[in-house]
């Protein structure tokens, strides 16, 4: 018995599949490599001493993911395979329409024929749009998307829903991530965005290792106890635990679940630099200019649900989640094809 995890080279791919292999899982990937490097992978490996089988394909491969089905004996499905740039979406709305959304049609296309019923999706605190209120919870209110990524987001969401009802022995649970960050404690695996980074703590982390010159603070004029965006960081391996949570959980409840995996903590970018250079023990040079488009005022999670059915809340606070990030940083200055 075997969890294909789709996107698995990827930044919460791979800290997925070292927690499914410690816990004595069968792990497939299928990852087309567009946005990692199979070396993640590699060193899950050196990590657990186990490896996972993968497949360097496409999730809109069909003839891929049949011959992955009909090789393996497939239980569940992780599906974190999907394009996660917002403003390259604003660029690229095809791109991300095909890959997150039709993709994902593929893949439950294709889980159907192969009679695999388990699904968990890598859904995101995106489809809460501009909040009316914080802490959101699931009946907070979904829609008013500002961006191609994260309506494709939503309406993968909507999809799932549809399809549990016409199949209701499908267990479907979406995880709404709010904002992923740290790395493995051993400094081996961690983010490493092609490019500038568009997120917070990559930047950071860029600017304290000397490699980006400043920190772009954007806006301090929100309603926010210092002015700056408040959001709800959650530690990687804290999302790791919180897939395994979910698939032992799968059964339990409805065919359709959506459930947030955050901390229920908010913190301002102005609390993560200090948080940074404590961790870091250097300066981080910062500015402050206008509001990002399409950004939110604070966006943190009540995270009950996750606890109630679940079984599951995060355990690393934002002390570890800075101190793993530039410990990533500092032994991997050039991410993992340096
Ligand atoms: P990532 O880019 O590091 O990982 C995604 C992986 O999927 C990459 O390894 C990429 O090569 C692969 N991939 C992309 N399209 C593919 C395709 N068509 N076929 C096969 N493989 C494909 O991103 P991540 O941060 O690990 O995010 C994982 C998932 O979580 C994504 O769906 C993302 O939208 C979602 N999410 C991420 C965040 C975040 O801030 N990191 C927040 C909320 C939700
Ligand atoms: N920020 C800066 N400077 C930067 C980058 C970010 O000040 O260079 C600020 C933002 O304005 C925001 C906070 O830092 O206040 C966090 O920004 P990120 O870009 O790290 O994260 P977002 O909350 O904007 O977006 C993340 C994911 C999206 C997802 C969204 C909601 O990147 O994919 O959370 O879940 F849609």
């Amino acid at each position: 018995m075997a969890i294909l995890v789709t996107g698995g080279a990827g930044y919460i791919g791979s800290h997925t599949v070292l927690a499914l292999l410690e816990r004595g899982e069968d792990v497939v990937v299928i990852d087309n490599l567009s946005n990692a490097s199979q070396e993640s992978l590699i060193r899950v490996a050196e990590l657990t001493g186990k490896e996972p089988a993968i497949c360097v394909a496409d999730i809109l491969d069909r003839n891929a993911l049949k011959t992955l089905f009909a090789q393996h004996n497939i239980t569940d499905v992780i599906h974190f395979a999907g394009l996660k740039s917002v403003s390259e979406s604003i660029a690229k709305p095809l791109a991300y329409y095909e890959n997150n959304v039709v993709g994902t049609m593929v893949l439950l296309d294709e889980m159907q024929r192969a009679g695999v019923h388990s699904l968990i999706f890598s859904s995101s605190a995106t489809v809460y749009g501009n909040p009316e209120s914080v802490p959101l919870s699931e009946a907070s209110r979904t829609g008013g998307t500002t961006n191609p990524y994260g309506t494709s987001k939503l309406m993968v969401e909507q999809i799932l829903r549809d399809f549990s009802v016409a199949e209701p022995h499908f267990r479907i649970t979406c995880l709404r991530y709010f904002n992923p960050a740290g790395a493995h404690p051993s400094g081996r695996l961690g983010e490493d965005p092609n490019g500038i980074p568009n997120n917070l703590v990559p930047y950071i982390s860029q600017v304290a290792i000397g490699k980006l010159a400043c920190l772009t603070v954007f806006g301090d004029d929100y309603p926010t106890p210092d002015g700056t965006g408040v959001r709800d960081y959650i530690h990687v391996m804290d999302l790791a635990q919180g897939h395994l949570a979910a698939l032992d959980h799968r059964n339990d409840g409805e065919a359709f679940k959506a459930i947030n995996l955050g901390t229920g903590v908010g913190y301002s970018v102005l609390d993560l630099i200090k948080a940074f250079e404590k961790a870091a023990q250097t300066k981080i040079n910062y500015r402050i200019v206008g509001r990002r488009s399409g950004d939110v005022a604070e966006c943190w999670s009540d995270s009950s649900l996750a606890r109630q059915q679940l079984g599951w809340q995060a355990t690393r606070n934002l002390e570890e989640m800075m101190r793993d990030a530039w410990n990533w940083q500092k032994n991997n200055p050039g991410g993992y094809n340096a």
